[in-house]
């Protein structure tokens, strides 16, 4: 029986490509150039399966390539906004995505942004590396103590779970969460985790605000001026979940007016463009959308993408499917 047909958007690791080559007829993309909207509109009238990412916009027009061969899109992530699902439903293509895997990766790249925010690191760095550096003294470059502080998440799924775990077992940190579908009672106290009714309840009372909602338009600037104006003063607010959950303009008028303290962004709102006031100010770390950014996790994201898609030809449900 022939392979299924695969075009993979962009490079993948190593050992994933090998095994796709292995299963698939595929077509790779060793240049990692992103596909624009007609090369995105041809390979889904190509391939029985195109294996996405993030960075393509797969909305209603590239949907609506006609002759559509291809009935499976393999998503390499977790968040899948980067997807019309309705217009996908609507074509009868199964999506399916890569949850879990990236789960403590991330987790470990949101404490990495608070540690960093909070104790002037990328500051520190670029103050050494400038030759600026005159030596130890009392007051220098002071930030502010993470051990035993607030921590307050927006979403408590498997991330923010995650992020907690690591803020009060490692940090002692007080945990308290906002989340429409909170957790079973014993993973609460296992974590010490304190609900909040509202976001506005969370953002008065936490030191720290993590954002781990998904993306997409119910979520859209859920962190408007509005609710940065009911952060503490000295507070610091870290975002890996997806850019558009903040209004980048709101939140670089409140660090420049001193509302809060500071902002760990690992995601944007124009990605990969970020806006020029944010890259001007020495409280913010930014990173480029590392969250998942270990090789362990990434081979182990394209590996899931692979067993959903082998489910999805062996006419089985795959198993991490989305729509
Ligand atoms: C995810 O998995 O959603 C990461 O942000 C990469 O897309």
């Amino acid at each position: 029986m022939a392979k299924p047909s695969v075009i993979v958007t962009r490079r993948w690791p190593a050992a994933v490509e090998a095994r796709l080559s292995e299963l698939f007829e595929v077509r790779l993309n060793h240049d990692d150039r992103p596909m624009d909207k007609a090369a995105l509109m041809d390979a889904l009238s190509t391939a029985d399966a195109v294996f996405t990412t993030v960075s393509d916009r797969i909305d209603a027009e590239v949907l609506s390539a006609e002759p559509l061969t291809a009935k499976l899109l393999g998503s390499f992530g977790v968040g899948f906004n980067h997807i019309d699902i309705e217009a996908a439903k609507a074509r009868g293509i199964t999506v399916t995505n890569t949850p879990e895997v990236l789960t403590d990766a991330t987790a470990d790249l949101a404490m990495t942004l608070l540690l960093m925010v909070a104790r002037r690191a990328g500051e520190g760095e670029r103050h050494v590396r400038a030759g600026a550096w005159s030596g130890w003294r009392p007051t220098h470059m002071m930030g502010t103590q993470v051990t035993g502080k607030t921590l307050g998440l927006v979403g408590f799924g498997r991330i923010g779970r995650a992020l907690a775990s690591r803020a009060h077992h490692g940090f002692g940190m007080k945990i308290l969460f906002h989340d429409p579908y909170p957790p079973a009672p014993e993973q609460l106290a296992a974590l010490g985790a304190e609900p909040c009714a509202t976001v506005e309840d969370l953002l008065e009372s936490s030191d720290f605000v993590s954002l781990h909602c998904p993306g997409g338009a119910a979520t859209r600037h859920l962190i408007n001026a509005a609710r940065l104006a009911c952060m503490k003063p000295g507070a610091y607010l870290v975002n890996t979940s997806r850019g558009d959950v903040i209004e980048e303009a709101a939140l670089a008028a409140a660090l420049k007016d001193g509302q809060i303290a500071g902002a760990g962004l690992d995601v944007f709102e124009g990605e990969p463009k970020v806006s020029p006031a944010l890259l001007a100010m020495e409280n913010v770390v930014l990173l480029p959308h590392l969250g998942s950014a270990t090789e362990e996790t990434r081979v182990a994201m394209g590996m899931m993408v692979i067993e959903n898609a082998e489910a999805y030809f062996a006419g089985r449900e795959p198993p991490n499917r989305v729509a």
